[in-house]
């Protein structure tokens, strides 16, 4: 056991290490003037988005729900620095409204560097009660929005050899309890752009798809759910929201933030038992 163990960090060290080395250096400059559709923007991860967007000085147009919220979003965005910053209120449990914002983007901007997907619908932190209905809609919004998206941006992608940055999370890679809705939805994610890019990587597309795979970050929402139940730290929106816009930038395939998102993918099939041990007893209490 004691070599294994040795064995394991110093894998997981030099994976680490690599990761690090082959990363490519982030040219601010690139993203002036960039075509960017953000969704999810009026709060969270995606709202620091539409901030580091606006003061690279892209072209952006942001949408969610609420139309007042997404207002104020776009009026600091222009105060930051951001050549233009457009809105449209949507809502991704509605098939037509998928496309309505992807031509509303393609009209306004004049074509699309980066399609960013990062919305999410609400869902309850609890254990599956069989509500199937909820599992629809949240499927609907958190996947199939993202794949309808995709498919209508993509002509315009391919002209500008530009990304589809996918905003998942570990719960895409690591199962949990109290989130079976939302970690099927993150699974399907992964699979669904994880088939896409190969399919693009085989036809020589210079469409990238950047798939970001997301610990407990500090934002409202996430902070609501888990604060009386989980010990798992968590990190500023913010700075998750600069490391998507750097990873989508220097076109990589995948981002891990934090670092223990890429140890815990790394070694989450060595020790199943422990494993589930572990992730059972991060919660402190039931939800
Ligand atoms: C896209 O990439 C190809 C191949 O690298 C290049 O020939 C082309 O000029 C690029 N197009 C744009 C719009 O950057």
């Amino acid at each position: 056991m004691k070599t294994l163990t040795k064995v394991l960090i110093a894998s997981v060290a030099v994976a680490l290490l690599a990761v690090k080395w082959s990363a490519p250096t982030f040219n601010a400059e690139s993203l002036r003037g960039a075509k960017v559709l953000l969704t999810g923007a009026s709060t969270g991860i995606g709202e620091q988005m539409a901030y580091h967007y606006a003061k690279f000085g892209a072209q952006i147009v942001i949408t969610a729900r609420r139309e007042q919220v997404l207002k104020k979003v776009a009026e600091k965005c222009l105060g930051l620095g951001a050549q233009k910053a457009l809105y449209i209120a949507a809502d991704m449990g509605i098939n037509s409204d998928h496309e309505r914002v992807v031509d509303f983007a393609l009209d306004q901007l004049g074509g699309l560097d980066y399609l960013v997907l990062n919305h999410i619908g609400p869902t309850p932190f609890s254990a599956w009660d069989g509500d199937v209905e909820h599992l629809e809609w949240l499927m609907k919004v958190n996947f199939l929005s993202y794949t309808h998206m995709t498919w209508k941006a993509l002509p315009s992608l391919e002209k500008s050899n530009g990304s589809v940055v996918v905003v998942s999370s570990l719960l895409g890679k690591v199962t949990s309890p109290f989130v079976a809705p939302y970690t099927s939805t993150k699974f399907a994610l992964n699979g669904f752009f994880g088939a896409l890019s190969h399919e693009l990587a085989m036809k020589n597309s210079n469409v990238m798809i950047t798939l970001c795979t997301l610990g407990l970050i500090d934002t409202d929402s996430a902070m609501e759910k888990v604060k009386d139940v989980s010990s798992v730290p968590a990190y500023p929106a913010s700075e998750a929201a600069l490391n998507i816009i750097k990873t989508a930038a220097t076109k990589e395939r995948e981002l891990f933030y934090p670092w223990y998102t890429y140890i815990v993918t790394l070694v989450r099939d060595f020790f199943p038992a422990s494993r589930d041990y572990v992730i059972q007893k991060s919660y402190k209490n039931r939800p």
